[in-house]
């Protein structure tokens, strides 16, 4: 229906061979040499951890990493309410409370440290800051309260992949960070998610938790409550052949991104700039613009020439689903983005003279 859609993954005949040489093994099921050689790789090229363990999605892997730090009733967990509803399901689901924080500035939709530290309490277990849109948050002041008040950090890193945060990945900056392997990510596995982490005793625990802690020794007898949230080797190998092409792919994010800056120059547009320390990934390029009135006629004219866009997430304290938790609660600074957030088309085979046309468009509405 969309002459550019919002997202398209890269697919190529190295990955067709690839999944063909899993499928002609007929080692289809999630025990295979595929699913390691791909968490392998992954932890090597992408997370830059020393392990790594694949999940059926981003948010299975989230709730997963809550579960190995032993969160559940009773216990607080804080994220920021502007995100993806995946991060606060995955605290629900243990029983655990989320605790919601605003975002940082007009400059900044990531989580606000400040008001961190505001929302900490005897019952606060971990903190779970996410890189909203492939922007790396303040991770050194995020850090720096976790070790006073001696709290996890799990980073929400699902749309963040190759971000990089004072010289380092991001998914490598706390206990345990998770990303996803959904199909509009820089690489994919269609459906799928994995966690990353420099601790051994979390890996070990999530392999356990993430089937059933089975082992091969002990078979049938299961020590633990586990679940069944792993990937397939179908998956793994696209998931392989994927992070081969990583460096590629996200070098053509930033230089779309690049693209967009360029022609987009207009007053009553916004790009937020990084911190300058911090690189994004630009999964998506994105626009602030002037008022809710703005940027609603410019997704309008987008959809009219058949280009898909999308708005910023719904805040948390406003989701039906969680409102009535929230009603007293203000985020102002979450909801100046979702008002006026747009998400714009990205993908590795898009062109330059789309982008350009894309502009225009955009330009164009903010006339009439
Ligand atoms: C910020 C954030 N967290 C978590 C997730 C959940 O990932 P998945 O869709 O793989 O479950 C997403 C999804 O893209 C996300 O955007």
């Amino acid at each position: 229906m969309f002459k550019i859609p919002i997202s398209k993954p890269n697919l190529t005949q190295q990955d067709f061979l690839e999944i063909k040489k899993c499928f002609d093994s007929s080692w289809i099921s999630s025990k295979s040499p595929w699913v390691e050689k791909f968490e392998n790789s992954f932890a090597k090229h992408v997370a830059k951890t020393k392990y790594a363990t694949s999940v059926n999605s981003g948010t299975s892997g989230l709730f997963l990493a809550l579960k190995a730090l032993r969160v559940g009733p009773g216990d607080e967990v804080i994220l920021p309410t502007l995100t993806m509803i995946a991060t606060v399901n995955a605290i629900t689901l243990t029983g655990a409370k989320p605790v919601l924080v605003d975002s940082a500035s007009k400059d900044d939709w990531n989580i606000n440290p400040d008001k961190i530290a505001e929302k900490i309490s005897k019952k606060t277990k971990v903190i779970m800051p996410v890189h909203l849109y492939g922007y790396p948050c303040d991770m050194e002041a995020i850090n720096s309260l976790a070790r006073k008040y001696k709290l996890f950090v799990i980073e929400d890193a699902a749309e963040a992949m190759g971000a990089v945060y004072k010289g380092r990945f991001v998914g490598s900056l706390s206990d345990v960070s998770c990303f996803s392997l959904y199909s509009n990510k820089i690489i994919t596995t269609g459906n799928g998610g994995i966690v990353c982490t420099n601790n051994k005793k979390i890996y070990g625990l999530i392999n356990k938790l993430k089937f059933f802690d089975y082992n091969s020794e002990t078979h049938f007898r299961h020590k633990i409550i586990g679940y069944n949230m792993v990937l397939s080797s179908l998956q793994a190998a696209l998931g392989l052949s994927q992070t081969k092409s990583f460096v590629k792919c996200l070098k053509k994010r930033r230089q779309i991104f690049s693209w967009y800056k360029k022609a987009l120059n207009h007053t009553d547009l916004k790009f937020i700039n990084p911190d300058k320390d911090s690189l994004p990934n630009y999964w998506f390029p994105t626009i602030v613009a002037k008022n809710k009135l703005s940027k609603t006629k410019t997704a309008r004219a987008l959809t009219e020439n058949f280009i898909e866009t999308r708005g910023f997430f719904l805040p948390i304290h406003l989701q039906p689903a969680y409102k009535n938790d929230y009603s007293k609660e203000h985020y102002p600074v979450a909801e100046y983005f979702f008002e006026r957030g747009l998400l714009l088309p990205s993908y590795y085979n898009l062109m330059n003279y789309q982008v350009v046309n894309i502009c225009r468009i955009i330009l164009r509405s903010l006339v009439n």
